[in-house]
């Protein structure tokens, strides 16, 4: 017995005032079989009245609500056969927790105002209206929204029609096209609007008012890759319209619901004259992976949450495509390595880590999977298939999918079996399904060793971890390889399905994952290593090679495989000058070792050759900004002023001091003006921590805003950082940012040993605070990822784990919090006992 949604006919009367809506739904669905009960899903509803009508008579079902399942049970007398409608009355609560239909709050002209908007993803409609709230049993919804007469009401469709009833107005919208419920959006509030088109779509950036002019070039941004992915996918944008709305409480950073997608407003405004280069390109990502979901994920949906990936791997890897190709001086082609694949193999490099594939069945599971497997490595997989398969077969595998799939539910299977039909049209003898099924349904990533063999070289995979204690497990790897014999180089594919396999060649030394398409990790050893930095010094191999080589050197070093000497010394010897994003690798590597080594005899080595990376790097482009300078510069220069502050560099700390009231004034270029803020707070007193409060509780701009609150969690003094953590809990700061100054904090020499000790005393606080729903609690877990020693790893794992603090939503991350740990812990000993 089945029972089966076609079609919901909703009507909502949301009131911002009592914090309570009514609604009433009628659902047409069709029944396989014969049906004496009916489950629908409901959470934090309260049931008027129900009645089922079938075969032109009705009755009314016994209700039960299940609490702990979320689920609404209707009890029939009468058993139903073929069609039946489900009619329920129901009372529903706008909550400030940004789950369901919550309510948001925002100033104006001093004065506070509110709106009502949906976060749905990934359980929550339930919270909104009765509802068959699983992906794969879409229907169509007739919504209407009975509001006040001076309000907007935004949803997936356009406005069908509205009708003035005294002081209130009843807006209709058009049927929606068959979808799931996680994707239904209802909006309502005094909206302002910029609208453009693009043939006959009509988009528009919707925000609170007075803040349209920072919709301008969001709204070019969507207009452009709207028409970039409807090319790519060969598909028209599916919607008459799109709206992107600009939210000021939202708990993830945007939701791709349907034709009218939610941001946070640092995700997707941007003042054209007043926005750092970093600030705008994370607009255009995000704005292009919202995007993207709107053909994967909305058009074609998961089956279930356990493919949750075939949405958000998609998108992240689309975004840097789409974004590169309408941008491509912005470098996110090279960026992608550096930020998802270095974040997925960092992800993936637990021993606690799991498949991208994996069985989820309650909301908080469900959760936990939108994390850096689904997204990053996910993502990063997607590459090394489209480098397999070839670019040109994998865009019309993804075009086959999407049509045979459009309106309806998929599976991974499908999606491999379309890309394999494309490489089989074109004659290519290709084992996409069973190289994907691989990496997709197994944990981790193999590390492949280099050695000199008689014939030539020898390789070997293993399974990489930091630990070290895991190293079973064998990949279908694809491998590309550059072979160099005299000064002639050489491009090899091959499939390294085996532990161990000979290349036979004379070249004098090999580059493996030419082009770093792979999700895999490269050994050579010591005399090859030296090559190799002699290859990328003389620009015989380029960048991207160079991403690969440090960041899995430095991987290496975390793992304990090859010693600091080795990888500060392959910096010194081969990367002190190079370009973006490497540039950004390095430093970020660099800054991390050296906050690591705090207080420890090795820091000073890493502190020197930091300043010599940095030192070099500000002699090259200077500490201001240049009006003809592209965007890597910009951003690179932000970085480098950044460290050298913490390195407390005497040059910059003056800088930052000359130009830190500037800054807060905005008379300073907004690419250097977070820098400032940063060295001002690092090397700054009670009176620098007040202004920055202040100007922080003043300031409208969502990205200044932001980086104040930033700056707050970065103070040296322990007073001030006790200070940041009670401002952090306090009305003044969104529960949305709440999380920004323990954040910085965690990796904060100063204010790292007093995260653990305020985390325990505020952790009931927190827990309560954020319920299920809004994703944000196992952040603060996460947070204590930076904590070492095996006293720290046993405090942290009695005390969560305790009946009264632990909650299903943290137990992935402290599983892998707590690795985290342990890793620090050894290698903080290691680097003792061997530098
Ligand atoms: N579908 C997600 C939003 C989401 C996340 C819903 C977690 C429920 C739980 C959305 O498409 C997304 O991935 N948003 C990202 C931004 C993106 C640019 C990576 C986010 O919110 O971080
Ligand atoms: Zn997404």
């Amino acid at each position: 017995m089945e029972v089966l949604p076609q079609k919901y006919e909703l009507k909502i009367y949301p009131d911002a005032k009592s914090k309570k809506f009514r609604g009433n739904v009628s659902i047409y669905t069709k029944i396989i079989g014969s049906a004496n009960k009916i489950v629908l899903n409901a959470k934090e509803l309260e049931i008027k009245s129900a009645e089922v009508i079938s075969n032109g008579s009705s009755q009314i079902p016994k209700v039960k609500l299940d609490k702990e399942k979320q689920e609404l049970i209707l009890e029939l007398d009468k058993p139903v056969k073929k069609n039946a409608v489900i009619k329920i009355e129901y009372v529903g609560i706008h909550n400030e927790e940004l789950y369901g239909f919550y309510l948001s709050k925002y100033k104006m002209n001093g004065k506070e105002e509110t709106l009502l908007t949906t976060q749905f993803e990934s359980s929550d409609a339930r919270a909104a209206f009765p509802c068959f709230d699983n992906p794969s049993m879409k229907a169509v919804f007739e919504l209407t929204l009975v509001i006040d007469k001076e309000l907007e009401a935004i949803s997936n469709m356009p406005v069908k029609s509205v009708k003035v009833i005294g002081d209130k107005k009843e807006v209709l919208f058009y049927p929606t096209p068959k979808m799931s419920t996680y994707l239904l959006y209802m909006g309502v509030g005094k909206f302002e609007y910029l609208q453009s088109s693009l043939g006959k779509l009509k988009i528009r950036v919707a925000t609170t008012p007075g803040k349209l002019k920072y919709a301008k070039i969001p709204l070019l941004y969507a207009k452009q890759f709207v028409s970039f992915y409807e090319k790519y996918f060969g598909i028209k944008y599916p919607l008459p319209k799109l709206d992107l709305i600009a939210i000021p409480d939202f708990s993830a950073g945007a939701m791709e619901n349907w034709g009218a997608i939610t941001f946070r407003e640092i995700d997707l405004l941007i003042d054209p004259d007043n926005t750092s280069a970093s600030s705008r390109i994370n607009a255009a990502t995000t704005i292009a992976h919202e995007l993207a979901h709107q053909w994967f994920g909305d058009l074609v949906t998961m089956k279930w949450w356990d493919d949750l990936w075939l949405n958000e791997s998609f998108a992240t890897y689309m975004s840097s495509k789409c974004v590169n190709a309408v941008y491509p001086e912005w470098k996110l082609n090279l960026n992608f390595l550096i930020d998802e694949v270095s974040t997925g193999m960092s992800a993936d490099q637990l021993e606690s880590t799991h498949p991208i594939n994996v069985r989820v069945k309650s909301p908080e599971e469900i959760e936990s999977i939108f994390d850096r497997i689904s997204y990053e490595k996910g993502g990063s997989i997607l590459m090394m298939l489209e480098d397999y398969a070839g670019p040109e077969t994998f865009r019309k595998g993804l075009h086959r999918y999407l049509k045979e799939h459009a309106y309806g539910n998929a599976t991974k299977f499908d999606l491999w079996n379309a890309i394999q039909k494309e490489a089989n049209i074109e004659g290519k003898r290709l084992k996409v399904g069973e190289v994907a099924k691989a990496w997709i349904e197994k944990a981790g990533y193999p590390i492949v060793k280099l050695s000199r063999a008689e014939k030539g070289y020898s390789i070997a995979q293993e399974r990489f971890t930091l630990l070290g204690k895991t190293k079973k497990g064998l990949w279908p790897i694809p491998i590309t390889y550059l072979a160099y014999t005299k000064g002639k180089k050489d491009v090899a594919k091959i499939l390294f399905e085996t532990k161990n396999k000979l290349i036979n060649t004379k070249a004098e030394w090999l580059k493996l994952n030419f082009g770093q398409k792979g999700f895999y990790r490269v050994k050579y050893y010591d005399e090859m290593l030296t090559l190799l930095g002699e290859a990328y010094k003389s620009k015989i191999i380029d960048d991207v090679e160079g991403i690969g080589i440090e960041s899995d050197l430095y991987n290496l070093l975390i793992a304990r495989y090859i010693k600091l000497d080795i990888y500060l010394g392959f910096i010194r010897n081969y990367m002190l000058d190079t370009e973006y994003p490497l540039n950004m690798q390095i430093a970020n590597h660099l800054t991390a070792l050296n906050t690591f080594t705090y207080g420890m005899g090795v820091n000073q080595k890493v502190r020197d050759v930091a300043l010599a990376y940095f030192r070099n790097a500000i002699k090259k482009i200077g500490i201001n900004p240049n009006e003809n300078e592209d965007e890597p510069t910009k951003i690179f220069r932000a970085k480098v002023i950044t460290s050298l502050g913490f390195l407390e560099d005497d040059e910059i700390k003056d800088f930052a001091k000359r130009n830190f009231e500037n800054a807060l004034n905005d008379k300073v270029d907004p690419n250097i003006r977070n820098p400032i803020f940063f060295v001002s707070a690092w090397n700054g007193d009670n009176e620098v921590f007040e202004k920055i409060k202040e100007a922080y509780l003043k300031e409208t701009l969502p990205e200044k805003k932001i980086y104040l609150l930033v700056s707050l969690g970065l103070f040296r003094d322990k007073q001030i950082c006790q200070n940041a953590l009670a401002f952090t809990l306090s009305k003044d700061v969104k529960l949305q940012d709440s999380f920004y100054i323990p954040n910085e904090l965690s990796s904060n020499p100063s204010g790292k040993d007093l995260l653990l000790p305020w985390l325990k005393e505020n952790w009931l606080l927190l827990k309560e605070k954020f319920s299920a729903g809004t994703h944000m609690l196992p952040r603060y877990v996460d947070a204590l990822s930076t904590q070492r020693g095996y006293d720290k790893l046993k405090e942290i794992k009695e005390f969560f784990t305790s009946k009264k603090n632990y909650t299903p939503a943290i137990k992935k991350e402290l599983r892998e919090t707590l690795e985290r740990i342990e890793i620090n812990t050894l290698f903080a000993e290691w680097l003792g006992n061997n530098s």
